[in-house]
């Protein structure tokens, strides 16, 4: 395996008119990884995890345009530090230098964040990718197979994996700890666990967001409230998020081995 996020050459390619934009929510605080900087900004050996994520939506060849939702008191910041990992030949595969870059203030929710971000794309923009900040490894591959299906007539396209744990819907305890009842036991092959980069119409995406009201954890979901139709396709396990102490040490692991990979 080589660096997932340098561009493959198969990958999907620029198509006259219909422009690609991706949209990185890189606002949140991170408070389950522990105390320290926003979590965006949180290095993977060294290089922030924002910068990983830029990158992995650069790779493809399709995404010309990342719009960063930055901290609300953080754009600035986060602002020169794109700036100082875009000089050209700084990135893998030269990717950089055909991709621009926005940086936006972000709001108080994931949603704020994100439709902060869609207000600001040029109207040229007709498919919008969402990436969480937080997911900075996922493969190229990935990235381009969503922007496939949302090319092929999917208004949503969401990658996803099978779960291998079994899950239980339970009554959740007012204090944590405490013995929770077990509402319901879904089965666990019709499940799938969702990542990003989720793929948009971007009208549709622009109007869900004007319909929803409801606080939500995915934007796909917004689509499927409109009663539209959203498909899955094959995610990655390098797509995890990286939400808690243990999963730097993953990301950290699953880096090195890129970079083992990449010596032969
Ligand atoms: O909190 P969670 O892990 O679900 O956050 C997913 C992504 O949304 C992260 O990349 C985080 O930075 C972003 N976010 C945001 N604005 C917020 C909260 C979260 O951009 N207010």
């Amino acid at each position: 395996m080589s660096d997932d996020s340098r561009p493959s050459p198969a990958g999907v390619l620029p198509q006259a008119g219909t422009r690609i934009a991706a949209v990185i929510p890189a606002a949140g605080r991170g408070v389950r990884l522990g105390p320290g900087a926003p979590k965006a900004l949180r290095t993977l050996n060294g290089t922030p995890m924002l910068i990983h994520a830029v990158r992995a939506m650069a790779a493809s060849r399709a995404v010309s345009l990342v719009v960063v939702v930055a901290p609300p008191d953080g754009a600035a910041e986060v602002k020169s530090l794109l700036d100082a990992h875009a000089l050209p030949g700084g990135t893998p595969g030269g990717s950089w230098g055909r991709t621009d870059f926005v940086v936006v203030p972000g709001g108080d929710t994931r949603q704020q964040s994100v439709k902060l971000g869609l207000d600001a794309l040029p109207p040229e923009y007709e498919i919008v990718l969402v990436h969480d900040a937080a997911r900075p490894l996922v493969p190229v591959d990935t990235v381009d197979a969503v922007i496939e299906a949302v090319r092929e007539g999917a208004p949503a396209v969401v990658p996803a994996l099978p779960l291998a744990d079994t899950v239980k819907e339970v009554e959740p305890a007012a204090t944590p700890g405490e013995p929770e009842p077990v509402v319901a036991t879904p089965e666990r092959a019709r499940l799938r666990a969702v990542q990003t980069p989720q793929g948009f119409d971007r009208a549709t995406l622009v109007r869900a967001h004007e319909t929803v009201t409801d606080n939500v954890t995915d934007d796909a979901s917004m689509v499927e409230q409109l009663g539209l139709g959203v498909v899955v396709v094959p995610g990655h396990e390098e797509a995890f998020k990286v939400t808690r102490p243990l999963d730097l040490v993953l990301a950290e692991a699953v880096l090195a081995r890129r970079r083992l990979n990449d010596g032969f």
